[in-house]
């Protein structure tokens, strides 16, 4: 396991893709941690990651559903534009669509998503934090897991655990959770990296 921390020092540095449709805030905190971002897609070019994208001039591929007569012709272009920009490790942070087979198949073992619960608890939809109020649990949090072809299903890498506070809101939990967001995600980033690295040293 490696300790969360910032990207410096002599580790690899992954190159990262990020697939985001929501306000981008896992991105912005990744640039800020000094993750080299090679590509940026989204299905909402107005959205806080596009936003993001281009306001530091990162590759941006936009791929809303309008441009494409089909879904499977959306994911294949966006798959082929995302091979073509060579990531080491792709992250889905807040992208709203289920990724495609082939896409996983594309990065196995390399694709990670953040998800705002406990895995397994309220996998597979886009309200998990809604769910877990609804629910009435004194405890949620928010999961880094690696892609499978099943939803919200990967072996997990890093979890963090979040109170649930009287009174609290969707706003103000999920504020929450995002603050241990920022921490988990690079965090599993670092790991998968260093296993990455690991494992290509002893088969080189
Ligand atoms: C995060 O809460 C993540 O867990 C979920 O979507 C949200 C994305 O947030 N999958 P942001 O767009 O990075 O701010």
């Amino acid at each position: 396991m490696t300790t969360p921390s910032d990207w410096r020092g002599t580790a690899p540095r992954p190159r990262l893709a990020i697939l985001a449709s929501g306000r981008g805030t896992n991105l912005r905190n990744l640039l800020e941690r000094g993750y080299p971002i090679a590509a940026v897609a989204t299905n909402r070019p107005s959205s806080g990651a596009a936003a993001v994208a281009r306001e530091h001039g990162l590759p941006l591929g936009e791929f809303p559903q309008s441009r494409f007569p089909t879904a499977a012709e959306r994911d294949a272009a966006m798959l082929r534009w995302l091979r073509g920009q060579s990531p080491e490790i792709v992250v889905l942070a807040g992208y709203d669509r289920i990724v495609p087979a082939e896409l996983v198949r594309a990065f196995a073992g390399r694709i990670l998503n953040i998800h705002p619960s406990l895995l397994p608890a309220f996998a597979g939809g886009m309200d998990a934090v809604e769910q877990a109020l609804r629910a009435g649990v004194k405890i949620t949090g928010c999961t880094v897991h690696l892609v499978t072809e099943d939803v919200d299903a990967g072996p997990i890498l890093q979890q963090a655990g979040v109170p649930i506070l009287d009174g609290d809101t969707a706003l103000t939990l999920h504020a929450r959770i995002q603050a241990e967001e920022y921490r988990i995600l690079p965090a599993a980033i670092n790991e998968l990296a260093a296993a990455r690295a690991e494992l290509s040293e002893r088969t080189s």
